[in-house]
């Protein structure tokens, strides 16, 4: 596959022509890479009227996930979170009414911002059963019954898949749900990009999911703010025509050609053996997970590349950094480790070495997730005055800016709802000792 982007830099640079635009290191910079780091020269193409080698590059990733169309995003799937529900919300049925999202209540905190910038309501899907902030597993009959029963249409169902704990939604039977509704389901696929080159794609795209949003840094060879926003060819024809006009609403002016190259290449290595190799490391965290849980350690269910292991994740995640390796994520019940391809058999070794007898890890289980009422909408919330109070002071407030720990992000404390003490309590359980309320 050609890389069209990348090829274009190395025939800049082989050129020798003197850089009298910018960035200002003029290639010349400190950390080494700065020589690829161009701007939107001649030839270069224009991330957001993208039709050269930016568009090129983009059919390439369309073509490898199936998608109707794909756009390259250099500020990660924050922005397209935003700018796929900002889609979903000026192409809604009714526009008329006052926009409403339905999403489940683990979304990413770059949901509430995209409602405050676009001035939406959000109506949650809370977990049924088992659930905590970071999974929310939505049950496609449940789904159908909450859409049953809204008066006024959401004009998107919003779901997590994967989270941050490697939980799945059922994506195939909540689109056939959206699909009877007239109800677009967007799906936040930050954590699985990969998912598309399994043996068996389980990628949003081939689950029927009209828009989705891949972290491709997460989880695939990519610098750090690259994603993609996939439009399924079903989809309204109309998200595909605005998309771009959307992530520029929420992009910067100067996205980061480093990334654009980083998201180039990746097309090259996907078209080549990296899915061979993403079966190989599947196999590999798959015996890891096989051989900590006969040594009595707990693993969550998920998806094949993420190790969730229950229990005291603060103490395993110590217990894993003095045995040399650093963990996505760890809170009091969970640590979560992510895999990929270019990790070495040794980082395997030191995990079971780590790992090799398991301590009695009893985690301290999150409180309920709370439900709080809604005093005003985000937007209000958000771009109302406001003031940074202990949690504790915070009861009976309405909280301003979404309050998450981050990694995951997720916020505990919503903007436009009262603070409870339930509220403080969860804050509590995830280390957050202030928030931003209204004034
Ligand atoms: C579920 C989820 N959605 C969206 C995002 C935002 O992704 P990015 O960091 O690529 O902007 C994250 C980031 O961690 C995430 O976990």
């Amino acid at each position: 596959m050609k890389t069209p982007i990348h090829t274009f830099v190395t025939h800049y640079l082989e050129s020798g022509l003197s850089r009298l635009h910018m960035p200002g290191h003029k290639g010349r910079g400190m950390l080494g890479c700065e020589v690829r780091d161009i701007t939107e020269i001649a030839g270069a193409d224009a991330l957001y009227a993208a039709s050269g080698i930016v568009a090129e590059s983009e059919k390439n990733a369309a073509a490898l996930f199936g998608a109707g169309a794909t756009f390259y995003a250099a500020e990660g799937s924050s922005q397209c979170v935003r700018a796929m529900l900002y889609l979903a919300m000026v192409n809604r049925a009714d526009p008329a009414a006052r926009p409403v999202a339905l999403a489940a209540r683990n979304a990413h905190k770059s949901l509430l911002y995209a409602a405050a910038l676009c001035d939406f309501d959000v109506e949650w899907l809370f977990p049924e059963g088992e659930g905590s902030l970071c999974a929310c597993p939505v049950a496609p009959a449940a789904l159908a019954a909450r859409l049953d029963a809204m008066v006024v249409k959401p004009f998107c169902a919003f779901v997590t898949s994967p989270d941050y704990l490697g939980g799945m939604q059922d994506v195939r039977g909540l689109s056939a749900v959206c699909r009877r509704h007239g109800v677009p389901l967007i799906v936040d696929n930050a954590h699985g990009a990969y998912l598309r080159f399994l043996p068996e794609s389980l990628h949003p795209m081939d689950l029927g999911a009209d828009m989705c949003c891949d972290s491709a840094h997460k989880t695939l060879p990519v610098l750090n703010g690259g994603a993609y926003l996939h439009v399924s060819r079903a989809a309204d024809p109309r998200f595909i025509e605005g998309a771009k006009a959307a992530l520029e609403l929420f992009g910067s002016t100067s996205p980061s050609w480093l990334i654009l190259q980083s998201l180039d290449l990746c097309n090259a290595r996907l078209a080549g053996d990296y899915p061979a190799e993403i079966a190989r490391t599947v196999g590999q965290v798959g015996a890891l997970k096989r051989r900590l849980s006969d040594r009595g350690f707990e693993i969550l269910d998920g998806e094949p590349m993420k190790l969730t292991l229950r229990g005291d994740g603060l103490q395993l995640a110590e217990d894993l950094r003095r045995g040399g390796v650093e963990c996505e994520y760890a809170d009091k019940e969970h640590a979560v480790l992510m895999f990929a391809p270019d990790n070495p058999d040794s980082d395997f070794n030191r995990i079971d070495a780590a790992l090799r007898v398991p301590r009695p890890l009893r985690g301290t289980p999150a409180p309920a997730l709370p439900r709080p009422a809604r005093a005003m909408n985000v937007r209000q919330a958000v771009f109302a005055p406001w003031e940074e109070v202990r949690a504790e002071e915070a009861v009976g407030r309405v909280c301003a800016a979404p309050t998450a720990s981050c990694p995951p992000a997720v916020p505990v404390a919503v903007s436009g709802e009262t603070v409870t003490a339930e509220v403080v309590k969860a804050l509590r359980y995830y280390g957050i000792d202030r928030l931003r309320v209204c004034k």
